[in-house]
């Protein structure tokens, strides 16, 4: 059995869907904060639990053979987490040491972990690599790495083996279309977007055009959360295959601005798609853009969907079949 801790969130939800179609199978704890029971596949064991209520993690640990964790759960926004910091150590940095706590407690050794490119900060170098210094600017990526260095210590205390996955900015959804993005309010670039031609919202608001990028938006690496998914089954067979501990990045590897996402969505959905200048929002570096050749090289990944469009048509895909989103 694989536990997957905040399987009812956006991209736990797809690495569930994921396990099940390879004959895995699948506990989920989630507290449905900003899950959805929507989104839960109705073959995994549901527990409706925080992962910092050890009473509650042990009775999953005790009633299933956990053989790994791949582990989501997590507040994850970085302009929240700005305004919020001791909710996102409480819950992040909390949950993850509670969670840790009950694996050393059962003897569960493999963890699969989701970390993020917030790690490194507001980098100067093109093409972020894992040797890169990591100075988060937010206190979600200081969070993340304060879990990426705990899981470093209980690896030589307690051979607690785990694989950090450093996402970059993640979107779209399943081939299906039945499981995607939902968040409750929005706040990523993409589904926002998306609004504007869903009737939703009137205009983008665009936070700030005095980075230090070619426009003057910020630049990020999209991609695709089925390649993401890929990349955590390859983490997790690796893990249960005896390998040792690492820290992988996941991005495509080239980088777009603000506006040109805009200009992306507008070719997909042939929508004008107003803007309009906001000002910054805390906490966001100017530009992240990934190297993932050691993922490539020691996971043996590599992503399918590479072109923004076909990430945002995914994306459209689902919000025109969901355009409520989901809700509790
Ligand atoms: N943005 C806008 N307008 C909006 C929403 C976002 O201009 O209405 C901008 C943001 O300022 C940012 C970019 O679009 O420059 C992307 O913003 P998102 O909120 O979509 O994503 P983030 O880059 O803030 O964060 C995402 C994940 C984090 C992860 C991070 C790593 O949410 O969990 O990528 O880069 F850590």
């Amino acid at each position: 059995m694989i536990l997957v801790c905040g399987g009812a969130g956006y991209i736990g939800s797809h690495m569930v869907y994921e396990l099940i179609a390879q004959n895995y199978e699948v506990a989920v704890v989630d507290n449905l904060v900003t899950g959805y029971k929507q989104a839960l596949h109705p073959q995994a064991k549901f527990y409706e639990a925080d992962i910092r209520d050890k009473a509650a993690l042990s009775r999953v640990f005790e009633e299933n053979q956990i053989e790994a964790v791949v582990h989501f759960a997590a507040s994850s926004l970085v302009g929240e987490s700005v305004t919020h910091p001791l909710k996102y150590y409480d819950n992040n940095v909390g949950g993850s040491r509670a969670l840790l706590e009950v694996m050393a407690d059962y003897g569960v050794k493999r963890i699969v972990f989701s970390s993020t490119a917030a790690t490194y900060g507001n980098p100067t170098v093109a093409l972020l690599t894992e040797q890169d210094e990591t100075k988060p600017i937010n206190p979600y990526g200081e969070t993340k790495l304060a879990v990426e260095k705990l899981l470093k210590w209980c690896d030589e205390a307690n051979g607690i083996k785990s694989i950090c996955l450093r996402y970059f900015n993640v979107a779209g959804a399943h081939a299906t279309g039945v499981i995607g993005e939902s968040h409750n309010p929005e706040t990523h670039l993409i589904p926002l977007i998306l609004q504007v031609p869903l009737g939703k919202r009137p205009h983008i608001s665009v936070f700030g055009t005095d980075y230090n990028t070619k426009d003057g938006t910020c630049v990020r690496d999209y991609i695709h959360v089925s390649d993401l998914i890929n990349a955590h089954l390859l983490a997790l067979e690796k893990l249960l295959s005896g390998a040792e501990s690492g820290i992988y990045n996941l991005g495509n590897g080239s980088g777009f601005t603000v506006l040109e996402m805009i200009e992306a969505a507008r070719r997909v959905t042939g929508h004008d798609i107003p803007m309009i200048v906001a000002p910054r929002r805390g906490g966001d570096p100017d530009v992240l853009v990934a190297s993932s050749a050691l993922a490539a090289a020691e996971l043996g990944w590599k992503p399918q969907v590479t072109s923004v469009e076909d990430i945002i048509q995914s994306a459209w895909d689902f919000h025109r079949k969901h355009p409520e989103g989901f809700s509790n």
